[in-house]
Formats: C-alpha cells, structure tokens, sequence
C-alpha cells in the first residue's frame, strides 16, 4: 500500500498572457462599440490576444514552468499533464505539444473540453488519478485562445473575450485538500454557446461525399447565457459547501470563471458572499475561457491573498452548457 495517503493538494501556480494588449478603445476602432458599453455591460477595460508569434502550447509551457517554479519540481516529476482547451493548436491534442515543450518525458499527456468550465471539470478529473494512487503529481493547464475563433465583425461577442493560459501542479499526500465537487451538463441547451463545425458536402466519386468543411466562429446567445450562470453558479456552490459539511461563511475566496463583473456580482449577492472575497480579474484579461480561474487564482496567489490554509470556492461555467465546482484549501 502506498503511504502518501489518498489525499491531493495544488502546490504550484502560474500563468501566461498572450503578447498583444487590446483595449475597449481598441475594439471601438474595430465594430460599433464604446469604452463605456463595455465597463457597465461587463466590467472589462482590455484584454490580451495572440500574435502569429504565438499559440496554445507556446502559453501552456509558459504557464508549466511557472507552476513548477512554485512547486520546486522539475518537468521530469510529472506523471500527467492534462490540458484544458476548446482551441488546441492541433485537433489531435495539444497536450503533447505541452509535454514536448516542457520536456515533461515521463508523464502521460491529454486534452480535455468542456469550454469554460475546463478548468474545474480538469482539477476533478485529476483528482481521481491522484486519489486511486495512480500518479503521485499531475500538471493541470487551462488555456485558450478564443481570439482564433471570434467573429471579429460581431460586437456582441467580439468584445467578451481574451487570450491566456493558466497552470496548476497537483500532488498526492495524506490529507485531501480537494473537499467537494460537482459537475453538471444541460446538453438540451447546446445551442446557446457554440464554436461548430460546419459541414459542406463534397463528392469524393460515385456515390460517394465527404463532409469537408470548418469551423464557424462563436455564437452565443448573450441573455440566456447570463440566466443561466446566475441560477447555476450560487445553486452549484452550495451543493459543494453542502457536500463539505460548509456555509458560505466558511469560504475565504471564490473564484468564478471570469466571464463577466456582473455576473459575479449576482452570485455575491444570491449567495450573500461580500464582493471582496470573490476575486476578479475581468477588467484586466476579459473572458480567457479555460484560463481564466487559473489566471484569477494565480494572481491572487502571487498577490498574498491567498493563505496557506484558506478555504476556495472555484466555479466555471459556460459552453454545452456545463457547470462545476470544488471546494479547495490552499
Ligand atoms: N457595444 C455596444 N452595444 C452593444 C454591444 C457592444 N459590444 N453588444 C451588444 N450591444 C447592444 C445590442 O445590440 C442591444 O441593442 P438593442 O437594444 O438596440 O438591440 C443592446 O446592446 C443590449 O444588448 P443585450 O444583449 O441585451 O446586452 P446585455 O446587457 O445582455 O449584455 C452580454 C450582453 C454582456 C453579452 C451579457 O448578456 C452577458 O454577459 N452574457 C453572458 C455571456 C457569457 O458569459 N458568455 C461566456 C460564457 S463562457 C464560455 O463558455 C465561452
């Protein structure tokens, strides 16, 4: 039997910005928008997007090293890396680019999708290889570039979203400082949030066609999925809080995917959370899908808010339409 117990903790972060800032102003010069539309509607003043000079993978190692920094581990002490992603630079995974890239030679690498709520649906998949003994420490990256993928002519989604890449290094121990999750998809609601891929039928020979086409940028029915999040996200934390034998009292910080201010202001309020346990930082980096709980979580952690020992509450939610949460001590 293995005496590292069947408990995990995060032990490292870190994260990477794409290389190009792009403001409210920007966007102004770009669709029929304002600096003003977009702080009250959003609480967003920029954003960061990638060059050509850059990429999923060029972030991920970048977020990697980081995390590892702070762990004091090497990339060869990695048994797993799981990424993250809607936008792999490769269909076929990126996580392997990740692996290559960090030189990470041990560890098994994969990709993952479930759009905004990666992050979280990541640090629970994880969980289970590190619990069941399986991997004693597991590399988990959420990242995205949405940038790609934006129709940049449509104002109503082009000004959401940015660039970046988070990372967090789980390890095996005694204790388990992973409380609770839950994990939840409303698959009947799929047509609120999609990046989809558009077949056009192409005859191959007779008889025969092939279905070749690509990718259309996101659409997103804004109200609906703002309705969604505020019902879902204070109902999903207190499953969790309910699941760890916890009240909202007990958290020192939520996270929640940083897709809009408003839209943590409402569940500050559902759950009767005060707004400066929940951290954010929307105004600076905008929706980075994926990246954005490691993104906010890294910050605060560099920042000193984060203490060895306090109690966080992460929550993602967003394309599927899928919704998770898990109870984490620092
Ligand atoms: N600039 C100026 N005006 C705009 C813009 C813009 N960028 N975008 C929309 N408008 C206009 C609309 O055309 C509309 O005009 P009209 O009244 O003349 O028709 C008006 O502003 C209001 O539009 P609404 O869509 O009602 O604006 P709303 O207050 O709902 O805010 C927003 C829109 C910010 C998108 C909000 O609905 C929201 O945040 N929804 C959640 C989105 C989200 O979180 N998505 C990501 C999920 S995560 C993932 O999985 C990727």
């Amino acid at each position: 039997m293995n005496t590292l117990g069947s408990g995990l903790k995060i032990i490292g972060s870190g994260t990477a910005i794409a290389d190009q800032s792009l403001t409210n102003q920007d966007l102004s010069n770009i669709v029929e928008t304002s600096d003003e539309w977009i702080q009250s509607r959003t609480g967003m003043r920029q954003r960061y997007i990638c060059s050509a000079h850059e990429n999923l993978a060029s972030l991920g190692v970048k977020a990697g090293q980081k995390a590892l920094a702070m762990a004091r581990l090497q990339p060869e002490d990695l048994d797993l890396i799981i990424l993250a992603t809607s936008t792999p630079d490769d269909l076929f995974g990126s996580a392997a680019q990740i692996q290559g890239g960090l030189g990470a030679s041990r560890a098994f690498a994969f990709d993952i999708t479930a759009a905004c709520s990666g992050f979280v649906v990541g640090l629970n998949v994880a969980a289970q290889f590190l619990r069941t003994g399986v991997y004693q420490r597991v590399l988990l990256v959420g990242g995205d570039v949405l940038s790609r993928w934006v129709d940049w002519s449509d104002r109503t989604t082009c000004v959401l979203f940015g660039d970046g890449a988070g990372a967090v290094v789980l390890q095996r121990q005694a204790q388990d400082n992973l409380l609770a999750f839950e994990m939840y998809t409303d698959g009947s609601s799929n047509g609120c949030l999609n990046l989809a891929y558009q077949a056009v039928s192409q005859r191959l020979t007779a008889g025969k066609t092939v279905a070749q086409g690509t990718y259309q940028p996101i659409t997103m029915n804004g109200r609906e999925v703002y309705r969604f999040a505020v019902a879902k996200v204070p109902e999903i934390i207190e499953k969790v809080l309910f699941k760890a034998q916890l009240t909202t009292p007990d958290l020192d910080w939520v996270i929640l995917h940083q897709a809009n201010q408003r839209i943590m202001d409402a569940v500050g309020d559902r759950l009767g959370i005060p707004s400066e346990k929940i951290i954010s930082n929307v105004g600076q980096y905008g929706n980075t899908s994926a990246a954005s709980i490691p993104l906010a979580l890294d910050q605060a952690v560099r920042e000193g808010k984060i203490k060895e020992g306090d109690l966080i509450a992460l929550a993602g939610f967003g394309a599927g339409l899928t919704w998770a949460a898990s109870i984490v001590r620092w």
